[in-house]
């Protein structure tokens, strides 16, 4: 069995990290939120509606307001990079006239200005990577499910890559899960860390506060993040309101 004995809920607007080494079942917990996986026993809410009772027929209705970064990124190789990103836009009936500003905004925040016309295939690993996330987070999702979102990137880009992550996560209100293994990405930023070990949650660190005398090794994540929430507030992004949770009960 991938997942046992988990029980776990994660507000609206907070970011998690998910860790735990490689077949911890990182990349299960995740699909199990995007009806990739379904449980054999228990059940996956999101926003108070289980997820793992969904017709099949649902399941794209339930991903509209998600984004999800899949480790092996899935572009299509025969479009280009603008086309990739605006697929969920395109999907969701976005009128032209606005899919063409604001893939081109996405495009910038990860880096990737001025790279639209060309197709995944002439790109670095880290550079589809980044078209990976640009096409998850294009349509301002409330849920931004990342797996391994910097494992095919170098130090400097790991660090931009998650700022931006986290800059979803506070300028819109998503919710924002990231599986990784990546411990430096884990270190800089004070968040949430559920650990998986075999399949199970081996711990579950909320962030270090001042009263808890944890701070002193690491930074708070607005002092990093704060040029990503400058781009976001120049761009005019609402934060969403909305008051609800994201869990899993699997036994
Ligand atoms: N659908 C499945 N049913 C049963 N076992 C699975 C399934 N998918 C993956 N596994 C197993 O579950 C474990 C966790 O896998 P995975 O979630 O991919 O771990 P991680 O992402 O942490 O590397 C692995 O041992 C894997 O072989
Ligand atoms: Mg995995």
């Amino acid at each position: 069995m991938a997942l046992e004995k988990i029980n776990l809920s994660f507000e609206q607007g907070e970011f998690a990290f998910i860790t735990g080494r490689s077949g911890a079942g990182k990349t299960t917990l995740l699909k199990l939120l995007y009806a990739a996986e379904h449980p054999t026993h228990g059940d996956v809410f999101l926003e108070g509606r289980s997820v793992s009772r969904l017709h099949p027929s649902s399941v794209p209705w339930l991903r509209r307001n998600m984004g999800i970064v899949v480790q092996d990124f899935r572009l299509l190789p025969r479009r280009t990079i603008f086309e990739n990103v605006a697929l969920p836009l395109e999907v969701c009936g976005v009128k032209f006239s606005e899919i063409r500003p604001r893939v081109n905004m996405t495009l910038t925040r990860v880096g990737l200005e001025g790279m639209g016309k060309r197709r995944p295939g002439e790109l670095s690993g880290g550079e589809q990577q980044r078209v990976a996330i640009a096409r998850a987070v294009v349509n301002r999702p409330s849920i931004l499910l990342a797996d391994e979102p910097t494992g095919n990137l170098d130090h400097y880009l790991s660090g931009d890559i998650m700022d931006l992550l986290v800059g979803i996560c506070t300028d819109q209100g998503a919710t924002v899960l990231v599986a990784t293994h990546d411990k430096e990405q884990v270190a800089r930023h004070n968040f949430r860390e559920v650990s998986l070990l075999r399949g199970r949650v081996h711990s579950d660190r909320e962030p270090a506060t001042e009263a808890s005398g944890d701070l002193v090794a690491l930074k708070k994540p607005d002092e990093e993040s704060r040029s990503t929430e400058d781009e976001m507030a120049a761009a005019g992004t609402d934060p969403k309101s909305d008051d609800s949770s994201t869990g899993t009960q699997a036994s």
